[in-house]
């Protein structure tokens, strides 16, 4: 029996060092454990740009499928992440930029579409909330009867905050400071609105779609990770802040504006230059 166990204790040991060797061999050069300022996430190159060029003495840490540069901008820590597109992605590198990084702050920015059929493409949406617009129930309907926006009803995410009561969150606010100093932020391509930012892992073009999300869930623009990586942020009580820049507006400007990412990054830039 004794001798049973302790192969078995031996096993254990010999996997979780084989464990830890997969994870640290995933996990390159996470050399320094200090908290950080900020996080600002984009899902895409096109999306990061500036604010890598902004990024003095970067590192590279690799974990997993995600990748994030450290380094200072101005007299900040900050750590720029590369979510990739969507709600997994935006989620686990969420994730992993709060466990490994510990920060103040997290800004996810990038691209988006317009529900607000007054935004114009170069617009910024700073987001005083986050809402997933894919969210809903359905009411019954029988075979034949079809697919009607009108029998569904938004459902709220729910957080066991500190594993106590479960939280409803119908979406998830942005920081009052963070957002006070972006709206005073100068950007010349555009204006700069106070809006709700609606996420889903959805890409939208048709008109009655976009209208009805925003009767529904109040969204000004629609992108596929921002009120994932808030979600995550606040069931780690971490400051977070969306901000979004119009690329597209199915309204009037259906041409996906790439060069939109490079001006959200760069306006952040000048956003967190001027944090406190
Ligand atoms: N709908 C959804 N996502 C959009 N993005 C830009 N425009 C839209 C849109 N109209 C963003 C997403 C994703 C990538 C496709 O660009 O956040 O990362």
């Amino acid at each position: 029996m004794s001798i049973r166990f302790s192969c078995f204790n031996k096993m254990a040991v010999a996997l979780l060092v084989l464990s830890c060797a997969t994870v640290c061999a995933q996990t390159k050069s996470v050399t320094d454990n200090r908290p950080v300022d900020i996080v600002v996430q984009g899902a895409m190159d096109s999306e990061l740009q500036p604010l890598l060029d902004a990024l003095d003495g970067k590192e590279e840490i690799q974990i997993a499928a995600w990748t994030f540069w450290r380094g200072k901008i101005g007299s900040k820590t900050v750590v720029v992440s590369r979510t990739e597109v969507g709600t997994i992605n935006a989620v686990v590198s969420t994730t992993l930029a709060i466990t490994t990084f510990k920060p103040k702050l997290v800004i996810n920015q990038g691209t988006a579409g317009a529900h607000d059929p007054e935004l114009k493409v170069f617009d910024i949406v700073v987001g005083e909330a986050s809402v997933d617009f894919g969210a809903f129930r359905s009411a019954h309907a029988d075979a034949g009867a079809g697919i009607e926006q009108s029998r569904w009803t938004p459902m709220p995410h729910r957080l066991r905050m500190d594993g106590k009561e479960r939280v409803t969150f119908n979406n998830f606010p942005g920081d009052e400071e963070a957002m006070k100093t972006a709206m005073g932020t100068a950007y010349k391509q555009g204006r700069v609105i106070k809006g709700i930012i609606g996420s889903s892992f959805e890409f939208n073009k048709e008109i009655d779609r976009l209208n009805w999300v925003r009767k529904t869930f109040g969204a000004s623009s629609e992108d596929m990770e921002s009120v994932f990586a808030a979600g995550t942020a606040a069931g780690f009580k971490t400051r977070f802040l969306a901000i979004r820049i119009i690329s597209n507006s199915e309204f009037h400007s259906p041409k996906f504006e790439e060069v939109a990412g490079k001006y959200c990054a760069a306006f952040v830039v000048d956003v967190i230059k001027r944090l406190k």
